[in-house]
């Protein structure tokens, strides 16, 4: 028998997480992205991350279809691209000033750091898709990183 949601939920809210913005590219170049926290690495050697996202959101097809994306780790001070690209749909990209790096997925210059991936394999993950990409290229400053823990922003700290 499996945990009741939204204990499920609850418990899950008390793992902090860094929280990212996850891009791709449409095939008629358009961007897309949206908030992720379900964001990990998988292996050094060879270099390997993944990203879980959700089958229902509206970025998804297009994660599936470029085999291309980016994980941008927002600082502290980026908690507006955090509810910005949170939004389902519409075009969270307007008025962002963003690189296109070396796969052509969005970077986003104010980003604490990048990951740039090719997606090597995907697997089903219940109501999400667990895209496991190889890392081609990636960067970091200095500074302090955006935490989401229990159903809330939080800074390193506080
Ligand atoms: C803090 C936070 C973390 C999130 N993490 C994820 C995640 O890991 N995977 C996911 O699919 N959605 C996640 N979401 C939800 C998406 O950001 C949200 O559904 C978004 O609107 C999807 O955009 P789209 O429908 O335009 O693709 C998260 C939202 C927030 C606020």
């Amino acid at each position: 028998m499996p945990i009741d949601k939204q204990e499920f939920r609850r418990v899950l809210s008390h793992f902090a997480a860094g929280v990212t913005v996850v891009t791709t590219v449409g095939d008629d170049g358009r961007p897309y992205g949206l908030t992720a926290t379900a964001f990990t690495s998988v292996s050094i050697e060879p270099p390997l991350v993944l990203v879980c996202v959700d089958k229902g959101a509206e970025s998804h097809p297009h994660f599936h279809a470029s085999r291309v994306f980016a994980v941008n780790f927002l600082g502290a001070d980026r908690e507006h691209l955090s509810r910005r690209f949170a939004v389902p749909g519409g075009d969270k990209f307007k008025d962002l000033v963003v690189d296109r790096g070396v796969t052509g997925a969005p970077l986003l210059p104010e980003a604490l750091g990048y990951l740039e991936c090719r997606t090597v394999d995907i697997f089903e993950g219940g109501d999400h898709t667990i895209f496991l990409g190889q890392v081609e290229a990636g960067d970091a400053r200095d500074g302090e990183p955006l935490l989401y823990f229990r159903g809330a922003y939080r800074r390193m700290g506080k």
